[in-house]
């Protein structure tokens, strides 16, 4: 790699990671006490998971974890994000903790911090104990007090250790794929839960930041995926639906947590109407956070369509890159949103939790050679936006490839690469790409 390649100008504190989650690299589902999940559950129906892939063994982190950290360390990163399976933990949701669940994040939170390594630790990346999902998931006014609860047993294990904390990732996919879409457990299409969904992880979220207030010392921040949208034309029926939908999505967790207040044009345009919630919930939700996390991986191009949730339907660019999601790439995006959050909440540390593409690799040249010029030119020129939104004011202080490891890509199985590293899912073996040779250098040239 040519010093040309590399990505100049972030400061030496810029935290450089690779991001993971439990569920998508772990397998053992149930090793060592683990309870079931919804997600445990889905995977095991026939039928459900493209090309019949499930998440037993996957990666097999749960067994091959020491190989993982020593790959991190060839990095050269400075953090990783994982998320902790909560089923693991609480292998019923509620009740004491299982020892042998914690102490698998114990010995690897150990073995990131021995090697300079910052835990960047997600509490719930989507796989709730299943009998929290059979009481009613999201939907379950009961379920951000069982969060909060577990998330305490969780800051008192690891909170002397882990000072980088996220509460639920992403909650939007958890409320759209779960109930409006029906494409992830619980497979609804409920427009009408959707606001209580959408209110009750919000909740959870301020119930936990709470917590973590009264436990520990450190960071704590939600993480959200944002999707800027861009309307199809400048005719008021699609700029309108633009604006209706970046509400129902990307404003509709940052507008309470960091203003305290649903966005007003939810009121005003959700079908069925959008409840009033109590001030208490509401200023709870708000409790201060320490950063936004921000998974970005494409944006989304609108026009006006009474089918969709909101009266819009997304449109196809066509002629433009998309990776093997079919995700438009459009690094452009991702300086609009830090620009744009900057403007919107005020200056706010963000982190960029989760960016990068999923590719078809090619066939391996000779079994331990992979290259993936699409997924560097990806990663450069995301770092490049990100640069750019640096210099116009965003306070952006770190970056987390998605992902570490080709995984177990939700109801897509493992068919959709992410990773910087191969792996064979028949033998488990891991090979660094060439994309992940290109982020070691970038890293390299913080850390010289
Ligand atoms: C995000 C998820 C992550 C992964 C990527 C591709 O929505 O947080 O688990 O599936 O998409």
């Amino acid at each position: 790699m040519t010093a040309a390649s590399k990505v100049p100008g972030f400061p030496d504190s810029f935290v450089w990671g690779a991001a993971t989650s439990a569920f998508q690299i772990e397998g053992s589902l149930h090793a060592d006490g683990a309870g079931p999940s919804d997600w445990s559950r889905f995977v095991a129906e026939p039928g459900r998971i493209r090309n019949g892939s499930t998440a037993d063994p996957g990666c097999d982190h749960y067994r091959r974890w020491r190989e993982d950290v020593d790959l991190l360390d060839w990095l050269g990163v400075n953090a990783y994000r994982l998320s902790l399976a909560w089923p693991r933990i609480q292998p019923r949701g509620t009740g004491a903790p299982n020892p042998r669940g914690l102490d698998f994040y114990s010995r690897l939170v150990d073995a990131l911090l021995e090697r300079g390594i910052e835990p960047f630790v997600t509490l719930h990346h989507w796989d709730l104990p299943a009998p929290l999902a059979d009481a009613g998931g999201w939907r379950d006014a009961a379920l951000p007090g069982r969060f909060a609860e577990y998330a305490r047993i969780v800051f008192r294990a690891l909170g002397d250790r882990v000072t980088w904390w996220s509460t639920i990732n992403e909650p939007w996919v958890i409320a759209y794929a779960g109930w409006i879409g029906g494409v992830h457990p619980p497979l609804l299409r409920e427009p009408a839960s959707y606001p209580w969904v959408a209110h009750h992880l919000s909740l959870a979220h301020g119930e936990a930041v709470r917590a973590f207030r009264a436990e520990r010392e450190g960071r704590i921040g939600p993480v959200v995926n944002i999707e800027p949208k861009y309307p199809a034309s400048d005719s008021p029926e699609d700029v309108a639906a633009t604006a209706r939908v970046d509400a129902t999505m990307n404003r509709l967790f940052l507008d309470p947590m960091l203003l305290g207040r649903y966005p007003d044009i939810l009121r005003e345009t959700y079908p069925g109407g959008w409840p009033d919630f109590p001030a208490a919930e509401m200023d709870t939700i708000r409790a201060p956070v320490d950063f936004v996390a921000v998974n970005y991986y494409t944006r989304a191009v609108v026009r006006a369509d009474p089918a969709g949730l909101v009266g819009e339907a997304a449109v196809r660019v066509e002629g433009a890159a998309h990776t093997d999601m079919g995700w438009e790439i459009f690094p452009a995006g991702l300086t609009r949103t830090l620009e744009d959050l900057t403007e919107r909440y005020g200056r706010v540390p963000l982190y960029i939790t989760e960016n990068g593409a999923a590719l078809r690799e090619p066939e391996s040249l000779n079994g331990d050679h992979w290259e993936d010029p699409e997924r560097t030119a990806y990663l450069r020129s995301h770092l490049g936006a990100i640069r750019r939104a640096m210099d116009h004011g965003a306070d952006v202080r770190g970056y987390f490839v998605w992902s570490l490891l080709d995984n177990f890509e939700w109801a897509l199985g493992t068919e959709k690469r992410f990773g910087l590293v191969h792996v064979d899912f028949a033998t488990g073996r891991r090979t660094p790409k060439s994309s992940a040779r290109f982020y070691r250098d970038v890293i390299g040239r913080r850390t010289d």
